[in-house]
């Protein structure tokens, strides 16, 4: 469920008109719904929070760290952080961000093939929950880190359990061929070689099998996995005390059945690896936020050729903005955000003005007829939009607005042509004629 609804002849943000946005803000742009953050993240959390078997043996509820790549606006984390949501992340700009947001640092994993040194040594210092080392050159890095900074640091192995899923094979990461984790066998060898090592502290395993994931079959086969690992861990001797089972619970993108509900989802997790005396961890990324934000651009015109009749819809939202149906082939509804008159349809190629080819959002839809001047709204934009958003052709970031009931404010306004660039420096050699 989500926020954005025809209301009145035209599509709303919650309590705000998505038209009256897009004339005060401009287009392309972002609009977030913060409802539909707070209840993506309620549904998923209490759907995971309610399973007895869920719990650790000290009682604490499955750690719900959202995967910030999906969308890092500060407003965005900070209003995650506000109902109690950890962060996975990936980089050192994403714990600052965390950080900033108020997310705790102990609500903190750093996942990630190439963490740098400096990178560790910032987790570290900072205190998070923990690192999830994905090889054994990591893992010896990271005992160096450590024993340098004089700290202690906790850890879980990244499993690639060899079963891939997802929407796409570039968003698969546990086939076994994939770039991410170990096996397990090599798991539970470098887990005894973090046991041995005082400067390491291993505390479990974590998986994470790929994204956009409609069917719970390939996630329940690597969980079960999992759990056998816990056991063979324990049987030589170590302690395992952390599960991580990653992100990658699919949405609806309008145009394929209905992933499975998260209470689906923790129920198959509970009855999998349920009562195995852990604490619980999942990332959540695009389940969170995908559906809380559209990406709002204006039909420049519409471009019929002589020769074919193709009608190509050309709007003012690019590849730049959204790159996912260039890079995956990804399906984004595309909706009008005024009610049109008439039921007439036409067939469109809906295209951006960047210079590409692949800057082409979809083929042949058939869609209600528009004309230029009209808004039209890519739904399901909220995650790997925005944060996967370039100024390719040397267009301005699409800006973000966050709207919360009748109230909306722009987090993230469009870099002016000045701003953008100020940011280039001239060498000395090149004399100054502005
Ligand atoms: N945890 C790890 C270790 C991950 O690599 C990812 C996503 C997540 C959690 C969150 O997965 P989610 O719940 O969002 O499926 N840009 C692509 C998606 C890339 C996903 C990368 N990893 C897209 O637009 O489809």
């Amino acid at each position: 469920m989500n926020h954005f609804d025809i209301r009145d002849g035209e599509m709303h943000a919650e309590g705000v008109s998505v038209r009256e946005l897009a004339e005060r803000v401009g287009t392309p742009l972002y609009v977030y719904s913060s409802a539909t953050f707070e209840r993506h993240f309620q549904v998923f959390s209490q759907a995971l929070w309610a399973q007895d078997a869920l719990q650790s043996p000290k009682n604490e509820a499955p750690l719900i760290a959202y995967a910030t790549k999906a969308n890092s606006n500060l407003a965005v984390l900070q209003t995650l952080a506000e109902q109690g949501a950890g962060a996975d992340t990936v980089s050192e700009g994403e714990i600052r961000k965390a950080l900033t947001a108020g997310i705790p640092p102990e609500r903190i994993v750093f996942s990630g093939v190439g963490k740098t040194d400096a990178e560790m040594a910032f987790a570290l210092k900072t205190g998070i929950y923990q690192l999830n080392v994905e090889s054994k050159p990591e893992l010896e890095r990271l005992s160096h880190v450590a024993a340098s900074l004089g700290v202690v640091a906790p850890i879980v192995i990244r499993i690639n359990p060899g079963v891939g899923a997802g929407g796409h094979a570039k968003i698969t990461t546990g086939g076994a061929k994939d770039k991410f984790g170990v096996s397990a066998r090599e798991a539970i060898s470098l887990y005894g070689q973090a046991a041995a090592d005082p400067n390491i502290a291993p505390m479990g395993i974590a998986c994470h099998i790929g994204s956009q994931i409609t069917d719970l079959a390939p996630m329940q086969a690597a969980f079960s996995k999992m759990k056998g690992w816990v056991q063979e861990l324990r049987a030589s001797g170590l302690s395992v005390e952390r599960l991580d089972l990653g992100g990658g619970l699919g949405v609806p993108y309008f145009n394929m059945p209905e992933p499975p509900s998260p209470n689906d989802f923790a129920q198959m997790v509970a009855l999998t690896v349920g009562n195995l005396g852990v604490r619980y961890a999942f990332e959540p990324g695009r389940l969170i936020a995908a559906n809380a934000g559209i990406l709002v651009s204006r039909v420049i015109h519409i471009h019929e050729r002589e020769d074919s009749g193709q009608k190509f819809l050309v709007v003012d939202a690019a590849m730049n903005d959204l790159i996912r149906p260039a890079m995956y082939d990804a399906y984004h509804d595309i909706r009008p955000v005024t009610a049109v008159q008439t039921n007439e349809t036409a067939i469109y190629d809906v295209v951006g003005p960047v210079c590409e080819t692949g800057d082409t959002f979809t083929r042949g839809r058939d869609m209600p007829a528009l004309k230029a001047g009209d808004l039209v709204a890519f739904m399901s934009a909220g995650a790997y939009g925005a944060v996967m958003g370039s100024e390719y052709n040397s267009r301005p970031l699409a800006p973000e607005v966050l709207v919360r009931d009748t109230n909306w404010a722009v987090v993230r306004p469009r870099p002016a042509y000045e701003e953008m660039m100020n940011r280039e420096v001239l060498p000395e050699w090149l004399r100054p004629h502005r």
